[in-house]
């Protein structure tokens, strides 16, 4: 299997309720290893632009709007199959779709307030990594 890297983002609601520990224990205990962190408060900018795909939909504006309410921690992933890998562990977007014993099943308050975002392809991996990281500062 591929060693891969992916982008994940631990949301304003997980760092409001001090959950980050417990997220990346998750992540580490899968064989995810955190080569890259740090802890931003986003711009609307800057959130505006990471959603931009989402522009044309009705949660767009909120979406802004929650990802700016408070600190995230943005984070590099690296492990076998790491996309897909972080996907499992992430669960369902909407927490009351997700399957027992995933981070949004067991943290998230809601579809918004869901506590992690990961990639969802390898390409699109790579550009988010690069949105928010130097490669300097990726440390494997
Ligand atoms: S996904 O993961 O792209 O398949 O999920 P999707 O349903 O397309 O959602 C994309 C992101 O939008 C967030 N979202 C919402 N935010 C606020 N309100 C509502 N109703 C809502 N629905 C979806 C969802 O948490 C996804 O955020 P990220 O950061 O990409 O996981």
């Amino acid at each position: 299997m591929a060693i891969e890297r992916t982008f994940s983002i631990l949301k304003p609601d997980a760092t409001r309720r001090n959950l980050t520990g417990a997220i990346n224990e998750r992540f580490e205990k899968a064989g995810l290893r955190i080569v890259a962190q740090k802890r931003i408060h986003m711009t609307e900018a800057q959130a505006g632009k990471f959603y931009e795909v989402h522009k044309e939909r009705p949660f767009y504006g909120e979406l802004v709007k929650f990802m700016t309410s408070g600190p995230v921690v943005v984070q590099v992933l690296e492990g076998e199959n790491a996309v897909l890998k972080n996907r499992e562990i992430m669960g369902a977007t909407n927490p009351a779709n997700a399957d027992a014993g995933t981070i949004r099943k067991d943290f998230a308050e809601s579809i918004e307030a869901n506590s992690v975002h990961g990639s969802d392809s390898l390409e699109n991996a790579a550009i988010e990594i690069a949105y928010f990281f130097a490669g300097c500062e990726i440390v494997g």
